[in-house]
C-alpha cells in the first residue's frame, strides 16, 4: 500500500498519469500536459533530495510516465516499478543523465528523455561568470566591504589576472563548451586551446573569422589551437573550463598528477559535473597554491563539499546553478514534460535534439513529438519527418 505524499494535481479526470517529482519553474509544461488529457501530480515533499522509496511511493499502482531531477537515482528498481505501473516514459530536467542507468530503462522499455539545446548559453555564462569572478577575485573583495575591511584605495588590493591576450583552455568542446570558448575568445580576446575526441571546425572557423575581423582593426588577432592531448591545454591555458559529460572515462580526469601541471596561477572552472575532478586533491592543490584559482558549481558528493574547500579564499563556489536562468528552466520543464507526452501519445522522436526551438515558442502548439529521448535507438522508436 504506497504511503500517502504530499502532491498537488491537476486536472484530476485527465487519462493518463503523470508524475512529476519537484515543482518546476513556469505552467507552460503543466497546461500542455493537461490540454492532452493528462492528469499531472507534482510532488511537494519538503525533503530536497527524494530517496528511491519516496519517488516508488509517488509512481504508485498506475503511473504512464514521471518527470525527474538529476538528484534522483534512477536504476533498476524504479523502471522496474514504473513498468509495472504502466509507465512509458521518463524524462529527467537536464541534459545530464549520468543519474540514469539507461540500460535498466531499456531493459523494461522505457523512454529516458533529457533538455538539450535549452541550457547552452545559460551554462556557458555561469561559466564565464565564474571565470571573471576568479580571475578578479569578486567573492574574496566582495566579503572584504561586507566585513568593513575597506580602507581606501591600494596599488596591491585584490590584484588578479588579466584575461586579454591569455589563453583559454576548454576541454570537452560540445555544445556548452563551443559557447564558453566562444564567449571567452571574443568578449575578451583570449586565445584558445581545445581538447575534444571531435574536431570543432565551427569553433575553430569562428575564432579564425575573428582573429581577421582584430587584424583587420588593427589589434592583436586571436589564434586557436586544437590540442593532442588534455595534458597540452592542461600545460598552456591560463584558464581551463571543462566540459565533458560524466562517465567510466572521465571520473577523476583531473586529479593530483593533472593539477600539478597546471600553471601556479591558473583558474579552473568547472560547470559539468563535481566527480570530474578529485576533489580531495583539489583542495590540497589550493591550499599548497594560493594563487591557483577556481569556480565551482558542481560538487563531487553533492550536496557536500569535500573537507576544507568552503576554507579556502582562492575557491568560489555556488550550488549547482548553472542553468538556472528563468528562461531555460521553463523551456527545461517544457522538454521534459513533452519528452513524456510524445511517448505517452506514440509520437515519434525529433530527428534533431540540438534544434528545439520549435518546442519552446510559446505562441504556437509544439510539434507533435517528443524532443529528445536519449535511448531511442536503443528501444527502435520512430524519427518525426517533421
Ligand atoms: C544540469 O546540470 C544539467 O545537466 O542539466
Amino acid at each position: 500500500m504506497a504511503k500517502p505524499v504530499a502532491v498537488e494535481v491537476y486536472n484530476p479526470n485527465g487519462k493518463y498519469r503523470v508524475v512529476s517529482t519537484k515543482p518546476m519553474p513556469g505552467t507552460r509544461w503543466i497546461n500542455l500536459l493537461v490540454d492532452q488529457g493528462c492528469r499531472v501530480e507534482i510532488c511537494h515533499l519538503t525533503k530536497t533530495i527524494l530517496s528511491v522509496e519516496d519517488i516508488i511511493d509517488l509512481i504508485g499502482n498506475k503511473c504512464d510516465g514521471v518527470i525527474g531531477q538529476l538528484t534522483e537515482d534512477w536504476g533498476e528498481t524504479l523502471f522496474s516499478a514504473l513498468s509495472k505501473a504502466g509507465g512509458k516514459a521518463f524524462s529527467n530536467m537536464a541534459v545530464g543523465y549520468n543519474n540514469v542507468d539507461v540500460e535498466a530503462a531499456n531493459k523494461y522499455g522505457i523512454a529516458v528523455g533529457n533538455t538539450p539545446g535549452v541550457l547552452t548559453e545559460t551554462t556557458a555564462e555561469l561559466a564565464a561568470s565564474l571565470s571573471l569572478a576568479a580571475a578578479r577575485r569578486i567573492v574574496e573583495a566582495d566579503g572584504f566591504m561586507r566585513a568593513g575591511l575597506y580602507e581606501g584605495w591600494l596599488p596591491h588590493l585584490f590584484v588578479g589576472n588579466l584575461l586579454k591576450g591569455q589563453t583559454v583552455g576548454v576541454i570537452g568542446a560540445g555544445r556548452i563548451g563551443s559557447a564558453y570558448a566562444r564567449m571567452m575568445v571574443e568578449g575578451f580576446k583570449m586565445n584558445l586551446i581545445y581538447f575534444d575526441l571531435y574536431q570543432s571546425t565551427r569553433l575553430e572557423k569562428f575564432v579564425t573569422a575573428y582573429g581577421q575581423f582584430l587584424k583587420a582593426n588593427g589589434e592583436q588577432p586571436v589564434t586557436w589551437k586544437r590540442a593532442s592531448s588534455m595534458e597540452e591545454v592542461l600545460r598552456e591555458a591560463d584558464l581551463i573550463s571543462l566540459h565533458p559529460v560524466l562517465d567510466k572515462t572521465t571520473y577523476h580526469l583531473v586529479n593530483k598528477e593533472r593539477l600539478a601541471m597546471m600553471k601556479k596561477e591558473a583558474i579552473l572552472v568547472n560547470c559539468s559535473r563535481g566527480p570530474v575532478i578529485d576533489e580531495v586533491a583539489l583542495v590540497n592543490h589550493l591550499r599548497e597554491n594560493p594563487m591557483f584559482r577556481v569556480g565551482l558549481d558542481v560538487f563531487e558528493e553533492e550536496p557536500f563539499m569535500k573537507p576544507g574547500l568552503a576554507d579556502m579564499k582562492n575557491a568560489i563556489v555556488v550550488p549547482h546553478i548553472a542553468s538556472a536562468s528563468k528562461w531555460t528552466r521553463e523551456g527545461m520543464a517544457t522538454l521534459a514534460a513533452l519528452n513524456v507526452l510524445g511517448r505517452i501519445k506514440g509520437y515519434p522522436i525529433w530527428s534533431d535534439p540540438n534544434r528545439v526551438d520549435p518546442f519552446l515558442n510559446e505562441n504556437a502548439s509544439p510539434p507533435n513529438a517528443s524532443p529528445s529521448i536519449v535511448n531511442s535507438k536503443a528501444l527502435g522508436l520512430p524519427v518525426s519527418k517533421l
